[in-house]
């Protein structure tokens, strides 16, 4: 039965979060055969042929007389180590490798604006890209360019402390509130870091995010980044909700005429392309995407961050938030994705991804999550709340996982998966309501612990009775095919069934 529960995806996951996904991991270096810190990794951002590859298959981690991992694991000063030799064995177990040497290496160049990208991934427009060194570090680590930390003519000052978060289990961010502003520098010290970097690295992907207060200010700006020299795009930030200064933020991007007007102050002082930021704080993205267009912007990015509110605290005191105090500011990582994804498919319908460019951002951690948003039409993606919580090392698995996954399914050209699914988001009226999926019980996996009977009689339709004691019995007649109880079982003993006709 402890083996049983062990080999339960419930433990697998749960030790994959609860490792700390240590710097240097303490655990690969003690073990000389693999580096189970990395497969760790990369099995938690979902890069799970790239986590088996890395283990050979000559290492049993089960028959490991040592186990030094376990004794060098930085888990076991909180509380328990992780069990490496479990999770190292489950994921061999687990991932059949099925990348086969059918076709060459695929490669993950995109064109973006026009321009040859070596890969789409680039360091989103924020704390993460606002000076040499770290954008150089980036660069060398693999992504393929940066959207620097918007400039301007403003020096802001910022508060401490800038950052809240929501939880995910195990003290993950779910979502990530900031604080901050555009650069903290002068335009002169930003513009002098951007034109060297261009120059140390002249194949990587440069896009210079500018911010003004009316229209003179935003094509002076343009003007300047383009005679700078650096840039390749510039990216217009019409979406930063926390600014302190006036006319400057999302509110212009709520204001289809000041998008217009900026973009044209922009377009008529360079020849460079040029990228909107829109602010997801709209119900819908179509006037301002129109408003951009006629602007001469070539694309659009997008989501920037999402106006917030995450700590209300009835103990407020002093020593708490920014002296006792909070504000309403802008939301990202994981939580956003779903609205980012919404609102730059959205972006997408308005226009053909051959004419136009999207910058897909918001909560991508992940190859998969990176995938979704080129799937809507995005060849760029821009990521910043994942790089702030598990550094520049990300793109390793980002690159990886999606290559792997491009040569499983025989996919030559990364460009032909933009906007593939395009096709299949359609009206909700239009979604086949004359058949119906039942929830099939594994009654193997099943532990009995009831989960399924309480959702499904407290927030469904009371079609799961629990018969000798607490195993579950679907009661046909009245299952109307929700899947709730398929979406709260903790050990995937619940899957789909055939679609049939009602
Ligand atoms: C700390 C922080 C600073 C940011 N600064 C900027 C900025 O200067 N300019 C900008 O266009 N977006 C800025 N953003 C927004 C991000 O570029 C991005 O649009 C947003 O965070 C969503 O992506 P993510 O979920 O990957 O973080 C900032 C975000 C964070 C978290």
């Amino acid at each position: 039965m402890k083996n049983q529960i062990k080999k339960s995806s419930i433990y697998t996951e749960n030790e994959l979060s609860r490792c700390l996904l240590c710097n240097n991991p303490p655990c690969s270096k003690v073990c000389g055969k693999i580096d189970t810190g990395k497969i760790i990794r990369s099995y938690y951002f979902k890069n799970k042929a790239g986590a088996a590859l890395r283990l050979k298959d000559n290492s049993d981690c089960a028959t490991c007389e040592t186990q030094n991992c376990i004794k060098a694991c930085i888990r076991g000063r909180v509380d328990l180590p992780i069990d490496i030799p479990f999770l190292m064995d489950y994921i061999r177990d687990e991932v059949r490798l099925h990348t086969q040497d059918t076709i060459d290496e695929p490669n993950l160049k995109i064109d973006f604006c026009g321009i040859e990208c070596e890969n789409p991934f680039v360091l989103g427009s924020s704390v993460i890209s606002s000076n040499y060194e770290m954008c150089a570090s980036a660069l060398e680590a693999g992504w393929g360019g940066i959207a620097t930390k918007t400039v301007g003519y403003v020096t802001c000052k910022e508060v401490s402390p800038r950052f809240e978060i929501s939880e995910k289990e195990n003290g993950h961010f779910n979502g990530f509130k900031n604080f901050e502003q555009i650069s903290e520098h002068s335009i002169e010290k930003d513009l002098k870091w951007i034109k060297r970097l261009k120059k140390d690295y002249p194949t990587k992907l440069i896009i210079v995010s500018i911010m003004g207060s009316d229209e003179k200010e935003w094509g002076e700006l343009a003007q300047l980044v383009t005679e700078n020299g650096g840039a390749d795009i510039i990216e217009c930030n019409f979406s930063c909700p926390q600014m302190t200064f006036k006319n400057m933020g999302s509110d212009t991007g709520e204001n289809s005429e000041l998008v217009e007007l900026y973009t044209r102050a922009c377009k008529t002082n360079t020849h460079l392309p040029i990228l909107a930021k829109l602010t997801p704080n709209l119900s819908s993205p179509d006037a301002f995407v129109e408003a951009a267009m006629r602007g001469g912007a070539i694309g659009i990015s997008g989501i920037n961050t999402i106006k917030s509110l995450t700590t209300v605290d009835f103990h407020n005191t002093l020593d708490k938030g920014v002296c006792g105090k909070t504000a309403i500011s802008g939301y990202s990582g994981k939580a956003v994705k779903p609205i980012a994804l919404r609102f730059m498919r959205d972006t997408a319908m308005k226009f053909h991804p051959a004419h136009h460019s999207i910058s897909g951002i918001g909560g991508i951690e992940t190859w998969r999550d990176a995938l979704d948003f080129i799937m809507i039409g995005a060849s760029n993606l821009q990521v910043c709340t994942a790089v702030m919580e598990y550094g520049q090392r990300i793109i390793e698995d980002l690159t990886e996982g999606l290559k792997l996954f491009m040569k499983e399914q025989k996919i030559h050209s990364l460009q032909e998966l933009v906007g593939c699914a395009l096709k299949d988001i359609i009206p909700a009226s239009d979604l086949n309501r004359s058949s119906i999926v039942y929830p099939v019980f594994d009654l193997s996996s099943c532990v009995k612990c009831g989960r399924c009977y309480l959702s499904c009689r407290d927030g469904g339709h009371q079609a799961i009775e629990l018969i000798k004691g607490r195993t579950p019995n679907l009661i046909v007649d009245k299952c109307v095919g929700c899947q709730l109880c398929r979406l709260v079982c903790p050990v995937n003993a619940i899957s789909e069934g055939k679609r049939i006709d009602r």
